[in-house]
């Protein structure tokens, strides 16, 4: 239908005959001509419809925004002083011969032309012509560019891909399944996997030595703007390799894709003990591109009478940090006010803060609400121990870990971006060494990343303190994103039972659920580990946007619903008795 894409017409096309197809981006009637801005994939074209040409003008005449055409033409060297430097074909326009309208189409709910700010519900419910603006098509496409890298990456370091099974049982990945009823077997059900782990162990234990997939995951979990209902993994496991091979492979991966998209060479990732970035950053996905630290100071208020302080300082599960703002003391009391706010949303019961105006006169230089309650030897100390200097503002989190942790690593990562603090544009880093489980809330211990992880430490000790024990596991973030997290895996069984048993889950449950895994891992299974990465996120970051939706073609909103389509939606009564379903869910 077509020779040409809009988008690539330049000077070296000018007095062909050609033909292009596309989407009218805009039309404008020029004093007895018609100039019609032609949109396709690759771009924009003008062209120019002259009356003489009197069957194409009266269709030009009738022509509104998005009618799709097929121009047939001459490329022609625009008249000087028309021609747009900003564009790449904006040297040149084509002659309309003839004109043929393909389709044409209602008025747009929003226009496609220009930067608009559409309420994104309103896009979601429209995603054709959402995904029409150049800016979502560029990011659709340079998804399809990254996974094409990726898999010309894995395949030339021989691994190979292979599909595991959508319609499985439940792979615990700390998230709630998708489940699916089985007609033929009433009462049974498929859960959609939160990933492909356990096929890809199976996989190696088959003996296929090295496995990718670009993975659709399912996770009935809260979403935020980086967490989607379903998602996409690269997934990657390989047999015989240890943790260091897999993190170098894994590294150069992400180091060509930045490269080749953002042309940017990043340098060696940094290494970081899970434990040393909860103490430095509060949290185990740091950015890095933001030179703000945590200092502990439990040890320097431990004897004040400040109980704000004192108490969390003397007990266990509980700290207090400083954290210093270079240049801080600038902020304003409102701005200050404002992560307090931010702060107490998270959990925070408050934010002290003392801003420094002159470092060397702590009986008038120092301004602070908490400064009538603290000794100024201990105000001197946390200056000195933060390496304070004049016109630094210090903000303080005391409390329990988990709270301290969430709200002083969200404030770090705000100050960031409030006040532009970013020292470099990439900033990656692996996260190694994290502890095998954690308590939930119930106070029960469960796997941190998945219980298929390799302990680093004996049954016994495993059995003796597991809460002590590490993991043979890593996590890579990117930017203060997580975008990928992997291990060495459990190969042999009984390991993998003690796992169980420490999770306790009994010999019963641990059958029923991997009894078919436990089996592979006594039939001659190598060692081996894995890794999986999250492709929107690395979109998304490529792509330079904070909202996972931007960079899925038909993405969910917060409650997991598709406003394209209304899913989820009711089923025909036939359709539950036929899968022997009762809902016992009463309309409002
Ligand atoms: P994990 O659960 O860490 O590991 O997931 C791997 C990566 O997938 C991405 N990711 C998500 N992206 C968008 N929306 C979500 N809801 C979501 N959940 C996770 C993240 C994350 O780093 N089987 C293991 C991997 C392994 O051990 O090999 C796993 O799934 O970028
Ligand atoms: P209060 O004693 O609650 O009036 O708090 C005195 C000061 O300490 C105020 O500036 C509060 O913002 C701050 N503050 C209170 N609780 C905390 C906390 N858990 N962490 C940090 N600062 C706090």
């Amino acid at each position: 239908m077509k020779s040409h894409y809009c988008g690539e017409i330049t000077a070296a096309n000018l007095k062909e005959d050609i033909t292009i197809c596309g989407w009218i981006h805009r039309r404008r009637d020029h004093g007895g001509v018609i100039f019609l801005d032609v949109r396709d994939i690759k771009g924009i074209c003008q062209a120019v419809v002259n009356p003489d040409n009197k069957e194409s003008f009266k269709l030009a005449e009738s022509i509104r925004n998005e009618f799709v055409v097929q121009i047939h033409g001459v490329v022609k060297r625009r008249l000087e002083g028309t021609i747009n430097k900003n564009m790449y074909t904006g040297e040149v326009e084509i002659e309309v011969i003839n004109l043929n309208i393909l389709n044409n189409a209602k008025t747009p709910v929003f226009p496609i032309d220009g930067y608009q700010d559409v309420n994104e519900d309103v896009r979601l419910k429209n995603r054709v012509l959402d995904l029409r603006r150049p800016e979502m098509n560029e990011r659709i496409i340079t998804r399809s560019k990254i996974t094409s890298l990726i898999r010309n990456f894995l395949d030339k370091n021989d691994f190979h891909e292979i599909e595991t099974p959508i319609l499985t049982k439940a792979t615990p990945e700390g998230a709630r399944d998708y489940i699916l009823p089985s007609r033929v077997q009433p009462g049974s059900f498929y859960a959609l996997p939160q990933s492909p782990q356990l096929f890809k162990q199976l996989l190696m234990i088959g003996g296929l030595d090295k496995y990718y997939q670009i993975a659709r995951c399912f996770r009935d979990e809260d979403l935020r703007a980086d967490r989607q209902p379903e998602f996409t993994q690269i997934d990657i496991e390989a047999s015989f390799l240890d943790q260091k091979e897999i993190m170098k492979i894994s590294e150069k991966m992400i180091k060509d894709i930045i490269l080749k998209f953002c042309d940017e060479k990043l340098e060696k990732f940094e290494v970081i003990n899970w434990h040393d970035a909860m103490r430095d950053y509060g949290c185990d996905k740091p950015d890095l591109r933001i030179p703000l630290k945590l200092i502990e100071i439990s040890n320097l208020v431990i004897d004040e009478e400040f109980k704000v302080f004192s108490e969390p300082a003397k007990k266990d599960g509980s700290r207090v940090v400083a954290l210093k703002v270079p240049m801080g003391n600038k902020m304003s009391r409102g701005q200050i006010d404002d992560y307090t706010k931010f702060v107490s949303k998270l959990g925070a019961k408050g934010l002290a803060y003392i801003k420094i105006n002159d470092v060397n006169d702590l009986e008038n230089g120092i301004q602070s609400p908490i400064l009538k309650f603290l000794n100024k030897q201990t105000i001197s100390d946390i200056i000195k121990t933060s390496e304070a200097k004049t016109d630094d503002l210090i903000f303080f989190g005391a409390g329990s870990e988990a709270i301290v942790n969430l709200t002083m690593s969200s404030l770090i990562k705000k100050l960031g971006s409030d006040l532009n603090l970013y020292k470099k544009k990439w900033a990656p880093c692996w996260i190694i060494n994290f502890p095998m489980f954690e308590f939930n809330n119930e106070a029960n211990l469960t796997p941190l990343h998945h219980p298929f992880t390799l302990p680093n430490a004996s049954k016994k000790e495993l059995l003796e303190g597991p809460e002590k024990v590490l993991a043979h596991a890593y996590d890579i973030v990117l930017n203060g994103y997580e975008i990928g997290g992997g291990s060495l895996r459990i190969y042999e069984q009984g390991m993998q039972e003690t796992i169980f048993n420490v999770l306790k889950i009994s010999k019963e449950e641990a059958n029923n659920k991997f009894g078919f895994l436990l089996k592979a891992l006594s039939s001659g299974c190598p060692p081996h580990g894995g890794i999986a990465f999250g492709l929107d996120r690395i979109v998304m970051l490529v792509t330079d946007t904070t909202n996972i939706r931007d960079v899925i073609a038909f993405p969910k909103t917060q409650s997991a619903t598709c406003l394209l389509t209304d899913a989820p939606s009711k089923v025909d009564k036939e359709q539950l008795e036929e899968l022997k379903i009762i809902s016992t869910h009463k309309e409002e």
